[in-house]
């Protein structure tokens, strides 16, 4: 580590006025952080400041008065992580100690906001293993793989279930469902936030009318012409949720992220035409108040 610009970097929450170039220095960590069109990113930041989470976690390094890193973080009241979340240093930043002085930082953040945090947690690309050592070495460790397949949308034939908007009529059965990845689990307030989504759906068994899963579509930043969608399931009924979403989205293919748990799914999208696009690992780092560094 580099202690004259360790010792000169300024953290702290952006500035409207930066918004630009935060965008611009986190698509140089691309295709290392998730893929975001600006629209989207605008959106998040509106929506961050206004919720308040702007000014308490998302936060810029500058050194000299220049910007040279970013990073958005995020808690999990569900799971009661906090997540350090699209990491970026400009690139003539790096190797100086940028990245590690963020980390920490937002784990102090993070465990300001919510004391009650078991675990910071973060994911890394699989194509980004090189990385791994540098949290390693922050105490963090590898604890599973969600993969993302790709596959035509109308993959299946649906016969025995029925889609219909999720509304908080549900939510009573919402919250007892399995999410596709760890970082879809939701509380309550969660669950409540979600459904007011566009394109949020409850799947029912058609003749019993038992709610089995939800689903939700999104434009998929990072492919063509493809919708990613996010569900969650009853015990036992993944893969019919998984085959409600065929021919429901306009596009013309679909994205899952899948934990590697769900071992019936997986199989199911490979059967069915799906191919394995890319992979994140999750990393998590128990949180031990007396041994914070
Ligand atoms: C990962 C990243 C944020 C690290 O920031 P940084 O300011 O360079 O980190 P630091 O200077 O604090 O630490 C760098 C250390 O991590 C290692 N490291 C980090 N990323 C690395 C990579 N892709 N390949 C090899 N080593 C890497 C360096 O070797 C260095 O180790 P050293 O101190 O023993 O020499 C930065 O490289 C970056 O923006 N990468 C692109 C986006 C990205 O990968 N984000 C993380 C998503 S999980």
């Amino acid at each position: 580590m580099v202690l004259h610009v360790v010792d000169k970097i300024e953290i702290r929450s952006p500035h409207d006025i930066e918004r630009e170039e935060f965008f611009q220095i986190y698509k140089s960590g691309l295709p290392n952080v998730d893929p975001i069109s600006y629209d989207r990113f605008l959106n998040w930041w509106i929506r961050s400041k206004e919720n308040g989470t702007l000014d308490s976690l998302w936060r810029v390094a500058r050194i000299d008065n220049e910007l040279v890193g970013v990073v958005i973080n995020s808690i999990s009241e569900s799971l009661k992580w906090g997540l350090i979340w699209e990491l970026a240093v400009k690139p003539g930043w790096r190797n100086k100690g940028v990245g590690e002085s963020l980390v920490r930082e937002s784990q102090k953040l993070l465990l300001q906001k919510n004391p009650a945090l078991t675990h910071f947690a973060l994911g890394v690309k699989a194509h980004n293993q090189r990385v791994l050592p540098f949290y390693e070495r922050l105490g963090y460790g590898v604890r599973t793989l969600v993969v993302c397949c790709r596959g035509p949308s109308c993959f299946a034939t649906v016969e025995n279930t029925t889609l219909k908007s999720a509304t908080s009529n549900d939510m009573h059965h919402l919250t007892k469902l399995k999410p596709d990845s760890y970082w879809s689990s939701r509380n309550a307030d969660g669950w409540l936030r979600v459904i007011q989504e566009p394109e949020a759906y409850a799947v029912r068994i058609q003749k019993k009318n038992t709610l089995i899963g939800f689903l939700r579509f999104e434009h998929d930043d990072g492919y063509e012409n493809t919708t990613a969608v996010n569900f969650a399931f009853k015990t036992g009924y993944g893969v019919e949720v998984i085959k409600s979403a065929s021919n429901h989205v306009g596009a013309g293919y679909i994205t899952f992220w899948v934990q590697v748990d769900h071992q019936d799914i997986l199989e199911y999208l490979y059967d069915n035409s799906f191919q394995y696009v890319e992979s994140e690992y999750l990393l998590l780092k128990k949180i031990s108040l007396h041994k914070q560094s």
